[in-house]
């Protein structure tokens, strides 16, 4: 059942209050709901029936203002509770049984390592009690939990704790109060035996927060570095949003077993492992980056989603876009605002240009959806992000904080939609975004077309940019977005020219933002002495594809010399873009000089800011060279990147051991843009040298893996070894690694994932292999990722396989754990929605595939509407 944007309507019905107490028990647990309920006064349906939404529950009973209604009087179905007859305001009290410990899913109530602990956005609230279980009804919660004092001390839920106490039979409880009314997915529960880790933040009105993150014990010394982040984040909210936290404890909970990363519960924001827990020696610098950016997300959600919450769920993006920004600017804050800024296009650029691309391409807000566990796309959260980025390019930084201040000061405590979000930036700014909405109605990546012609006899430079937007399912014809086109051009000198357009007076600043509205528009720049090399789309001003034809050596120029470092980075992978295509399927075909070259010269820069120069080292990978492919053959890119690398191996032998032997970061471990570019290009320099089998590599190799003080280190030596052709010395050294952090879920996920990930150890039969292996657990969401996960999305030459066989593999996943964890198993079956993309020995086996999955039995709707959107014509 598809279900429409179109045919929104407001609840029949809203809820004041909601009363919770939860029993705990081994074999299940009793909830017990008591809901003030009345009609909602701006309803049509006056009289109608209240249905409660509801899902896998036993229902125990229903009384309706203190009174036990009979069978007759209510229908239980068993996705709904309908009471046909109810009076105008009522106390509606439902007893549910639930079994929490049976519950694979990972949605509503369920035990993740011996604790009790819920997720219930988007819809998992009515796996746990009856409620109209959608965002545009706001209740006050108070929630009584009632467990087994010894297993369970620690009983968590949103809000403050109001009351506790003992009872009998060795159980207590602990009551909760949440005074801010929230939608059901925001709702959290928490019962185990964790250890608490306690922090204070004082706040910019003089309050005391008391922050707490609970763990289990085993993790204790893991919680330092997201107090810290938490910290940051706070300052920072305040800071540049003006957004002080609300109630007096702030709390974190890890658990292993986690569908996504994260989650913003009021007050009790419950967190995947592998995106809270970190220590030097056990988590990588990425790990550390990553915790950062999501202790600040979810943390900023506190006003952008709890305080400001969605209408329904077509608005996911104005809580995750706008929230994804912030984290964002955030990041950029805490450290290299161009490096941040290039990992956020890469992945927007390889992998949401490609579901815009795909069958499941959407809008930032959709029209329509199945399930909208489907929903949490890159779409939604990272072209949502970049879409309020441009009104903020468009605005400036001032008047986006008065739109921000004026959004947040409106709605507060409401549930709008993201058309509310651009009326606040309009009407503080005075500007007007009604062409610029279309970015939230229009799916497709645009690709502008830019031409230019110089007349030396006028001083003239003519840039024509033409846009076009390619259909999506079910939408074509498109019309022209508004888009902000930041641009500068370079003198032959390699400066920046001041740009004074036809007609201006004054001479200009050396980065404009032109703005885009029609399907084509020619610039005139005047005072132009020579023929410039344009630097276009600076700072990635805009999520689109440029296309221009620069020669190589005007690349080369780029990449020495502009201002922009974003593009001085852009400008070498699309010279290492023309150079891996040039060889793709022409075996005797050389490698451009010139990119080794520009690989030397960087190598060799040691004034140029290190963290661009690791970017600027990274080959495209091939993912992204496949997204800008037409019907790639797989085998063959992944030959030809292979082949670059060796060339720029071999060429460049004595400068990456002497950039190896360089980039030594001083103790103690920090996370900093300069130590995580040095370890990053240290890491970069070996696993290329022991790509082409050096010797004098290995034994660096070894010793670093045998004293590395860090992850970063230790698992950047074992990946360079796994990928190398040292066959003894890479299984030696993955048995002493496993043998070293077996206890560690978190490490043996990032031992399973590099050798899922590897062209060398991750060819199938190694990879079924895996999945047999003591540490691996089907039933773990993350391990799941690290092996599954990391095959198909990363190690592209086995996954396709021209025989099918990683098709086929991935398929029978899909089909296994589409009965536990359908959202699990949705996630996975992304990769083979693209097949159409792919050369035809290629996509017959992916759409196979896909059908022997559509055609198991009681397919999940998740799984179900993936599939069938992809087969379909
Ligand atoms: N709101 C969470 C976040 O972005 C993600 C929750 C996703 N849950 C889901 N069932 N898809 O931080
Ligand atoms: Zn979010």
């Amino acid at each position: 059942k598809t279900i429409y944007l179109s045919e929104y309507r407001v609840p029949d019905f809203l809820v004041d209050h909601a009363d919770l107490r939860f029993e705990l028990f081994e074999d299940g647990a009793r909830v017990h709901s008591s809901l003030s309920i009345r009609r909602n006064p701006e309803a049509h349906g006056q009289g109608s029936p209240l249905e409660l939404n509801g899902d896998s529950l036993q229902l125990q009973s229903v009384h309706l203002d203190g009174r036990e209604l009979a069978k007759d009087e209510y229908e239980d179905r068993s996705d709904l509770l309908v009471v046909p007859s109810v009076p105008d305001a009522f106390e509606l009290r439902v007893v549910t049984w639930i079994e929490p410990q049976n519950n694979t899913r990972l949605e509503g109530l369920y035990k993740s390592s011996g604790m009790f602990c819920t997720q219930c956005e988007a819809e998992g609230f009515r796996c746990i009690t009856f409620f109209p279980d959608r965002p545009d009804v706001m209740a006050r919660f108070r929630t009584r939990i009632e467990a087994d004092k010894a297993a369970y001390p620690v009983l968590l839920s949103n809000g403050n704790p109001v009351d506790s106490g003992e009872l009998d039979n060795g159980r207590h409880f602990v009551t909760w109060e949440d005074p801010f009314p929230k939608p059901s997915y925001l709702f959290a529960l928490v019962a185990g035996a964790l250890v608490e880790k306690n922090d204070t933040f004082r706040t910019m009105s003089g309050r005391e927060i008391d922050l707490r993150i609970y763990v289990e014990p085993r993790n204790a010394d893991k919680t330092a570095h997201a107090m810290d982040s938490l910290k940051r984040s706070m300052r920072w909210d305040e800071e540049t949003y003006g957004r002080e936290y609300d109630l007096d404890i702030f709390m974190i909970v890890a658990v292993d077993d986690f569908n996504m990363g994260a989650m913003e519960n009021k007050g009790l924001n419950i967190f995947n492992s592998s995106c809270v827990l970190a220590r030097p020696e056990s988590e990588t610098d990425m790990a550390f980056q990553r915790i950062e950016a999501i202790v600040a997300h979810e943390y900023f959600h506190n006003w952008s989603g709890n305080r400001v919450t969605c209408r329904d769920w077509f608005q996911l993006s104005l809580k995750e876009g706008f929230t994804v920004f912030r984290d964002s600017q955030f990041s950029a804050d805490m450290g290299s605002p161009t490096v941040k800024r290039i990992e956020d296009a890469t992945l927007l650029r390889t992998a949401q240009f490609a579901e815009d691309a795909g069958p499941m391409a959407h809008p930032v807000r959709p029209a329509s959806y199945m399930e909208i566990s489907n929903f949490y796309t890159l779409t939604i959260y990272e072209k949502g992000n970049e879409v309020v980025r441009m009104i903020h390019t468009l605005l400036g930084p001032e008047l986006f904080r008065k739109g921000s201040d004026l959004y947040f000061e409106r709605h507060d405590g409401q549930a709008v939609t993201t058309d509310d979000f651009v009326r606040a930036m309009e009407d503080a700014s005075g500007r007007d975004l009604s062409q610029f909405r279309l970015w939230y109605e229009q799916a497709g990546t645009p690709v502008l077309t830019v031409e230019d012609d110089y007349d030396e006899a006028s001083q003239t430079y003519r840039l024509t940019v033409a846009q076009s937007i390619p259909d999506t399912p079910g939408q074509t014809g498109k019309k022209p977005q508004h888009i902000p086109f930041a641009l500068g051009l370079l003198a032959a000198n390699g400066t920046d020219i001041p740009l004074t357009l036809a007609g201006e007076h004054s001479a200009g600043v050396t980065t404009r933002v032109l703005e885009l509205t029609e399907k084509s528009h020619t610039f005139e720049f005047t005072g132009i002495a020579s023929r410039p090399v344009p630097s276009l789309l600076r700072n990635f001003s805009a999520p689109v594809r440029v296309n221009y034809p620069w020669t190589r050596d005007q690349l080369m120029f780029l990449m020495s010399h502009d201002s922009d470092g974003f593009n001085r980075w852009d400008a070498g992978q699309r010279l290492a873009v023309e150079v891996i295509r040039e060889l793709s399927g022409h075996a005797e075909a050389e490698v451009d000089p010139r990119l080794v070259e520009a690989s030397r010269t960087l190598l060799n820069d040691r004034d140029a800011d290190q963290a661009l120069v690791a970017k600027m080292l990274q080959l495209p990978t091939e993912a992204y060279l496949i997204e800008l492919a037409d019907k790639p053959d797989v085998q063959i890119i992944h030959h030809a990147r292979e082949r670059v690398v060796k060339v720029l191996a071999t060429a460049l032998r004595e400068e990456l051991l002497d950039c190896y032997r360089r980039q030594q970061p001083a103790e103690p471990y920090q996370v900093t843009p300069e130590d995580v570019a040095s370890r990053s290009l240290r890491n970069m320099a070996l696993s290329w040298l022991l790509h082409i089998g050096d010797e004098g590599a290995l034994s660096l190799a070894l010793g670093q893996f045998e004293s590395a003080t860090n992850m970063t280190d230790q698992a950047g030596a074992l990946r360079a070894l796994v990928n190398s052709p040292f066959e003894a010395e890479r299984g030696r050294a993955l048995e002493a690694f496993y043998q070293r952090w077996h206890q560690d879920p978190q490490v043996v996920e990032q031992w399973f994932s590099i050798q899922a990930a590897s062209p060398v150890t991750g060819d199938l039969p190694s990879v079924r292999r895996l999945l047999e292996h003591e540490a691996f657990d089907w039933k773990n969401p993350n391990k799941i990722r690290s092996v599954v996960g990391a095959f198909a999305g990363q190690n592209l030459v086995h996954f396709h396989d021209q025989e099918g066989s990683g098709y086929r593999f991935l398929a029978d996943t899909i089909r296994r754990l589409d009965d536990s964890n359908p959202q699990i198993a949705a996630r996975l079956a992304a990769p083979l929605t693209r097949w159409r993309k792919f050369a035809p020995v290629y996509s017959e086996g992916m759409r196979k595939a896909l059908e022997s999955v559509r055609d198991k039995d009681g397919l999940s709707r998740d799984v179900y509407e993936i599939v069938h959107k992809s087969l379909a014509d």
